[in-house]
């Protein structure tokens, strides 16, 4: 599966067009029309509103009881269209059954038995239903740079969040990680927009299928459009001010191409850019998103954000004018979500003329055609017959082959991995012992911060090391713990902290094994709880580290982490670094697989590590940003670049060839290369596909990714890839925020050979 079968290759290009195309869904237009007629008004605004579960239970935890009184207020007297989230922490597949039973049981009281949209933030997995198989987060399946890895994990989430009942996922993340101390960096693809372009796609298609109304998909959400990933302090829901140039350049590929590939529901970005909250901007929600894109599913609020364009943004006095102004300016269904007030402004809205009938019939025509396409007129329940197909070996092996094909070998100085199995170790350091690390935010609960829901039988690092080489080869020793307060669902709870528990056993420790296993990074976080004042790697770890180099052993740094802090002051004396992102439940196996030899790395880094806290850079900066004239001012320097990953066999690049010097119109340039496996092991390498355009009008940028490959060698092996270049592929937005092509001279660089063509 992960690498395909018969050509051991996964091609971006002949990937994306092949899934990028919407399936042909049935026209439920006439269905919808005679629906329509027969709404009242307070049933139509009903169904465009939104409420957490909160709203129709007692209780919080897993004892809450749905709440008859509350549930027919809800669905009954208001006709709520749909309900989202967990009362507090994921729910078995039984319980998620009664809820909605209940939930869909009163909606078929209603006059015209509307089901009701169920919608859950299934992140890397169905991470709301116990014991559902969770994934690598994004940041991770970017690493494995293979997107049949993403569309498939993405099946198996549609298929187990469906089982539970659930037919629709707010996801994916279709953001871009272009600045590292955002906090939600982890849940983007990293920062190129052609990887989160084709692994968006992906993500669709793997949770739409061809049929979403069939019971193994369920609908996606496209978040958060856009521009929410950068804001100007890096601080989750502060401030951005991006042109609409750059904004197209880089932020509206991946949710264009996720709208080409079919998606249904879209949510907007909870910030504001350049003055005008996401949720009033007509622009992008209307002239871009629908006359532009095409986009005809529903947009969907994100969490009280009509209530924050009063409290927050301050643009409007009173929540009566800010529900006009976001849903004139395109949003149908509100997030509302814990009272009844978009419902009753937007009431009085239609009945004062300050919106009109039309735009109302228009939001729930769009609600209305995607719970026609999810089946759920004729199913709005889920089929009992899938709790026996939920969370199968075969899933939980997908998920292992993307934790093992996302581990990012950064440096191996003296090849000193993969390690002996009969080496002694001292495994250390706060993140070696915890799956909380390993999975990060939308785990169980929406910090992923409750160790006690973690599955019993899944190994940390530390455990996987264990039954790897034998307890008796292993010491472990914490050294320093990432901690934060119990209680974490309310926004204002602080970040995580650290502190060091025993530095000094664990430089004991070190002196009598042969090498030092140490295990850094990040606990785990999630929007706003995850904001930082410094990049800096925490003083504990730092601490711990140097006293651990310091005893003189070899030291193999394995980070797990959501974004990359920086960690300048240890990483040149690391013996080898191997980056783990968050891999979720399967990482402590897969990085001890890859420590010990048993698996060969082929991640590579999807963005741009920092060596410092200001040096902030993405690899597709300015060319005078790494040269060294008269005003360039050399910043560039990363810590490690986008795209490195190294393994333990080695890959030589020859032949490097375009198949014309000169191309003119439409016509496509051809490149091929040889990629040769010239050392011991079979090993996979993504092959990534540079383009630089020499000279533009706006500045350009030195070079951007275009296409890449992965492709599966055995030792001796060589292959020769072919690339197809488009005129699209050679041009940017120009300073009229319209694509062009200049005419000029280019070249692509492929493993570090170059070669130019000429533009016409
Ligand atoms: C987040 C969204 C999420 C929503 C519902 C918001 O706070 O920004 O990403 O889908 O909550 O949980």
């Amino acid at each position: 599966m992960t690498i395909h079968a018969q050509t051991g290759l996964v091609d971006s290009d002949d990937f994306y067009q092949r899934n990028v195309r919407r399936p042909r869904l049935p026209d439920y237009t006439q269905k919808i029309e005679d629906l329509l007629k027969r709404m009242t008004l307070e049933e139509k605004v009903g169904q465009m509103t939104q409420l957490a579960i909160g709203m129709i239970i007692n209780g919080g935890d897993q004892s809450f009881k749905i709440d008859p009184t509350k549930l027919d207020k809800a669905i009954v007297k208001y006709g709520v269209g749909s309900i989202l989230n967990v009362s507090d922490q994921a729910l078995t597949m039984d319980r998620w059954h009664e809820v909605i039973n209940d939930i869909q049981a009163a909606a078929k009281k209603t006059r015209l038995g509307i089901p009701v949209i169920y919608g859950i933030d299934s992140i890397h997995g169905a991470n709301y239903v116990q014991g559902a198989t969770l994934f690598p987060q994004e940041i991770s399946m970017a690493a494995t740079f293979n997107p049949e890895l993403m569309k498939r994990a993405a099946e198996i989430t549609a298929f187990e969040t469906r089982a539970a009942g659930i037919p629709w996922s707010f996801s994916p993340v279709l953001d871009l990680g272009r600045d590292p101390r955002w906090p939600r960096f982890w849940e983007t693809f990293g920062e190129d927009p052609y990887l989160a372009k084709v692994m968006g796609v992906a993500f669709v298609r793997g949770l739409e299928g061809n049929d979403v109304a069939s019971q193994q998909q369920v609908a996606s959400s496209l978040k958060h459009y856009m521009g929410y990933s950068f804001p100007l302090t890096g601080r989750d829901r502060t401030p951005a001010w991006i042109p609409e140039n750059y904004l197209r350049e880089y932020f509206l590929p991946s949710f264009d191409s996720a709208v080409k590939a079919g998606a249904r529901t879209i949510m907007i970005n909870s910030g504001e850019i350049n003055g005008v909250p996401g949720h009033v901007n007509h622009h992008i929600l209307t002239t871009i998103l629908r006359k532009e894109l095409g986009f005809d599913g529903f947009v969907v609020s994100d969490w009280e954000d009509i209530k924050k364009l009063v409290t927050t943004w301050r643009i409007a006095a009173t929540e009566k004018q800010a529900t006009r102004m976001a849903v004139m300016a395109g949003i149908d269904m509100s997030m509302v979500p814990l009272d009844y007030s978009f419902a009753d402004h937007l009431l009085a809205l239609v009945k004062e003329g300050a919106v009109p009938q039309s735009r109302i019939d228009e939001a729930v025509r769009r609600i209305l055609r995607v719970k026609f396409e999810l089946g759920l007129f004729e199913k709005p329940t889920f089929d009992p017959a899938m709790k026996t197909k939920f969370a199968t070996p075969e899933s939980r092996q997908v998920s292992l082959d993307a934790a093992r094909e996302s581990l990012t070998l950064l440096k191996n100085a003296d090849n000193i991995l993969p390690l002996a199995k009969n080496a002694k170790v001292l495994v250390t350091g706060p993140t070696a012992d915890s799956l909380i690390s390993m999975n990060n935010g939308w785990s169980y609960v929406w910090q992923g911060s409750e160790e006690s829901l973690y599955p019993k039988d899944r190994h940390t690092i530390r455990q996987a090391i264990e039954a790897k080489i034998g307890t008796a080869n292993v010491t472990y020793v914490p050294g320093t713990r990432i901690f934060r307060k119990p209680n974490t669902t309310s926004n204002n709870n602080p970040t995580d902290q650290e502190e060091e528990v025993d530095i000094p056993a664990a430089v004991r420790a070190a002196q009598n094994v042969d090498v030092v296993i140490l295990a850094l990074g990040e606990g785990s976080y999630c929007e706003t709880p995850g904001n930082i004042t410094d990049l800096t790697l925490g003083a504990p770890q730092l601490k711990l580290a140097e006293a651990i180099l310091a005893t003189g052993k070899p030291v193999v740094l394995v980070l797990v982490e959501g974004r990359p802090r920086i960690i300048n002051r240890i990483a040149d004396d690391m013996k080898a670094v191997l980056m783990a992102y968050n891999p979720s439940n399967e990482g402590g196996t897969a990085v001890a697989d890859v420590l010990f030899g048993d698996i060969n790395p082929s991640g590579k880094l999807p963005y741009t590590y920092p060596r410092t806290p200001n040096g902030l850079i993405t690899y597709d900066h300015k060319s005078f940003e790494t040269e060294n004239t008269a005003f360039g001012n050399m910043a560039f320097k990363p810590q490690f670049a986008f795209g490195e990953g190294l393994s333990y066999t080695t890959f030589a690049y020859s032949d490097l060839r375009v198949d014309k010097q000169t191309i003119s119109g439409n016509e496509e340039l051809t490149i091929s290369v040889t990629v040769a496996n010239s050392g011991r092991r079979a090993g996979k390498e993504a092959v990534l596909v540079y383009v630089s355009d020499l000279v533009a009008t706006l500045s350009p940028p030195n070079k951007r990714l275009r296409r890449f490959a992965k492709v599966n060698l055995e030792p001796g092996q060589n292959r020769t890839l072919t690339f197809k270049l488009r005129r699209e592929d050679l041009s940017f937005i120009g300073p009229d925020n319209k694509p062009i092509a200049e005419p000029g001279e280019f070249t692509v660089t492929i493993g570090g050979l170059t070669q130019r063509f000429i533009l016409k």
